[in-house]
């Protein structure tokens, strides 16, 4: 693993963090011997295991509970990295939901909740960071949890593509709105992915197959590579890169149905 030492004692804030890919860019900060804010919503143990891969590996971790489609939840975790850390340099919006059903039976709290987490929680999470980031005068990054269906239609997951579109466009705008004070936002878009998400789903052999089927490198991916991208974002290695869309996706949006010259 490549260290990026700039990125010691410095300090992010990551929503979502008691599980999958949140869990393994919190561990990858410890690593790095970074500190780090925890948030999580329901899964205390996760967040709490999380704290300690984070601690068992040089970093400084603290949990913290809160909703991140709420301003006082998020408010709660930006305290929490002054209170603890006096402040912080990276905030990853991570946190995320999905649930299936077909569009036409598909239930409006389900789509609120949705588009609330997904969506609202992005936002309010890069608005609590702009604001420390501009009110301090600090350059800033902020890096959000998007999809490869910011880009590829989702039957079923309607609401799930709908806030990921959302995302891709809001991190754009954003990163030109801010680029001139040096504040960088960019989106990382996973592909199929071993987390507790598709846990369910990656359990039965035929839809691990089907999935498999669909990744150019014939794999699914580790949460640790996403983590190992999430570093660079964070390092100054990228200091150049703004407002783009990182896939992490083995090649899935390469529209693989065209392999080996179909079409
Ligand atoms: C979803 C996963 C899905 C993957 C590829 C991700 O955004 O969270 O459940 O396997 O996209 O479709």
């Amino acid at each position: 693993m490549k260290v990026y030492s700039e990125l010691k004692g410095r300090t992010a804030v990551i929503t979502g963090g008691s599980k999958g890919i949140g869990t393994a860019i919190s561990e990858r900060f410890g690593k790095e011997n970074m500190n780090v804010v925890v948030n999580y919503h329901s899964d205390a143990k996760g967040a709490e295991e999380a704290v300690a891969l984070i601690e068992k590996n040089g970093g400084k971790g603290v949990a913290i509970q809160a909703d991140v489609s709420s301003e006082e939840g998020v408010q709660q975790l930006v305290d929490a990295a002054i209170d603890n850390f006096g402040g912080f340099d990276i905030w990853i919006n991570n946190a995320g939901m999905e649930n299936r059903h077909e569009t036409h039976e598909l239930p409006l709290k389900d789509w609120q909740r949705v588009i609330d987490v997904n969506l609202t929680g992005v936002f309010l999470g890069t608005k609590a960071a702009l604001d420390y980031f501009v009110k301090n005068d600090k350059r800033g990054n902020i890096i959000n949890m998007s999809s490869v269906h910011e880009q590829i239609p989702w039957p079923t997951f309607a609401h799930y593509a709908a806030s990921k579109g959302g995302v891709k466009l809001f991190t754009e705008t954003v990163a030109m709105e801010y680029a001139a004070r040096n504040i960088r936002v960019n989106n990382i878009g996973p592909g199929a992915i071993n987390t507790p998400i598709n846990a369910e789903k990656f359990a039965d052999p035929e839809q691990l197959a089907t999935t498999t089927s669909m990744v150019p490198m014939q794999r699914i991916g580790d949460p640790e590579e996403v983590a190992s991208v999430a570093a660079w974002l964070a390092s100054d290695e990228s200091s150049y890169v703004t407002g783009i869309t990182l896939f992490v996706d083995g090649g899935m949006t390469l529209y693989p149905a065209f392999q080996g010259g179909r079409g």
